[in-house]
């Protein structure tokens, strides 16, 4: 009797990656039998042995056991349906195949095919272990399927390199461009996306040569919010306690407002379609917001029985005002772009296909002035909330000081007086 849980031995033979086979034979009859077999290795050179081990259940047993030969296909990585096809139990796995007339059938578009006549059987536990002298070999050379912690490896990696991004990056002279970019979802708020967003807004606000972002959303919408399915798995599969959601949400969700809460460099939000729940937050954090005539913008929270939990309640008052921020929030109800432009929400709004092309038009104006005097005219504002008039004149003489200092302030005034476009250096 085993003193261990046989799932996590399970789990731990699962982390030794191992090509996939598909081994065939002909039963008494002479009808096609094969079956999807990662147990196959090299047992000697001289003379060539293989095995392999086939569980006892499996309804091909008997044919293996008794025909005297079998074919090992070791499969190239692009035959997992193949594979997924033979390790099924149904009726007829070869439909379709080419497999020939003689001896064990045969499967193309392998990595390699070695023929082997059987030379013992061994007692293997739940399964039987099968040595095989490999009487024939012809190889492809195709690289091979992969398994590895139960699951095709190769898949996961081709996967990975045909998935988009979830948040497009892209420079434009000094205007960084942050799309948002899962459109299938309306550009919901999922946990990959959470983090692709923080790290470009960072990575834009690092970058000394970026002195401007648009943020907005690939697709017909801004934002979406939070991610519904994901939110009620939450609770519903991965039954989080309280302290649980507390921690997810200052872990995912909360990241956004507080790296936005930190840049330097301006956002303006270019929002077309639906700005919803966390989607409307996320508009609230940028500098300026511009909304293409199809807007339409939602604290929708209560929809769902919750609030608003990316700092919504402490963004959209500053921005609408409390009485107007409340009605938002208290109602759920849809704003459309001419309403959001009445309420402060938005200060311009455009038709949709001028959202772009005034985004970046309001970009370059940004984008015109010495970068240091842009993020501290940022600062100065986002900061201004949380201080009295005398500290925030306090720093403002401060950074005066210093801007005016740099050589950027002196090519500024020198270019006015000569009429000529400024050359800035960031210094
Ligand atoms: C990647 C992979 C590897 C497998 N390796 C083996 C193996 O080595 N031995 C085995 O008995 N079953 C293995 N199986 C399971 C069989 O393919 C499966 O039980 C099949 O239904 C047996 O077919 P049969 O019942 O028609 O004989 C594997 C399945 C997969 C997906």
């Amino acid at each position: 009797m085993a003193h261990f849980d046989p799932r996590t031995y399970r789990d731990a033979l699962g982390q030794f990656a191992t090509g996939v086979t598909i081994v065939t034979t002909r039963d008494s009859d002479g009808k096609a039998v094969g079956v999807t077999a990662n147990s196959f290795n090299s047992v000697s050179l001289d003379p060539p042995l293989v095995l392999w081990s086939l569980a006892r259940s499996a309804r091909s047993m008997a044919a293996f056991e008794q025909s005297g030969q079998f074919a090992v296909h070791i499969l190239a990585s692009d035959q997992d349906a193949l594979s997924n096809r033979f390790a099924s139990r149904i009726e007829d796995k070869f439909a379709g195949l080419d497999i020939g007339e003689d001896g064990p059938p045969r499967i193309e578009g392998c990595s390699a095919r070695l023929v082997c006549s059987t030379r013992h059987l061994y007692e293997g536990g739940d399964h039987v272990i099968m040595v095989g002298e490999v009487v024939d070999y012809e190889s492809d050379g195709k690289p091979p399927l992969l398994f590895h912690g139960g699951t095709y490896a190769d898949r996961i990696a081709r996967e990975a390199q045909s998935a988009s991004p979830p948040v497009l990056y892209a420079v434009d002279g000094r205007i960084a461009t942050i799309t948002l970019n899962r459109p299938e979802t309306r550009n919901a708020l999922a946990e990959e996306v959470i983090a692709a967003l923080v790290a470009t807004l960072e990575a834009a606000d690092a970058d000394p040569d970026i002195d401007c972002v648009v943020l907005t959303g690939e697709g017909p919408g801004f934002c979406s919010g939070g991610n519904i399915k994901q939110i009620k798995a939450l609770t519903a599969e991965q039954h989080m306690s309280p302290m649980e959601l507390e921690t997810w949400y200052k872990t995912q969700i909360q990241r956004i407002p507080l790296a936005m809460e930190r840049l330097s460099v301006p956002v303006i939000a270019a929002i077309r379609g639906h700005a919803i729940g966390a989607g409307c937050d996320l508009a609230c954090m940028a500098d300026i917001r511009i909304a293409a005539d199809d807007a339409v913008f939602a604290e929708s929270f209560l929809r769902v029985g919750i609030i608003p939990g990316d700092g919504g309640a402490w963004l959209l008052p500053r921005i609408v005002g409390v009485a107007k921020a409340t009605q938002m929030m208290l109602t759920g109800e849809f704003i459309d772009a001419a309403k959001a432009e009445r309420y402060g929400l938005v200060s311009e709004v455009v038709p949709g296909e001028a959202l772009l092309p005034r985004a970046m038009e309001l970009a370059r104006m940004v984008a015109q002035f010495p970068p240091s005097a842009i993020r501290k005219t940022k600062r100065l504002i986002k900061d201004a909330r949380d201080v009295t008039l005398a500290e925030h004149l306090d720093q403002a003489a401060i950074w005066q000081g210093v801007l005016q200092q740099m050589d950027d302030h002196r090519e500024a005034i020198d270019a006015i007086l000569e009429k000529r476009p400024p050359r800035f250096q960031g210094k």
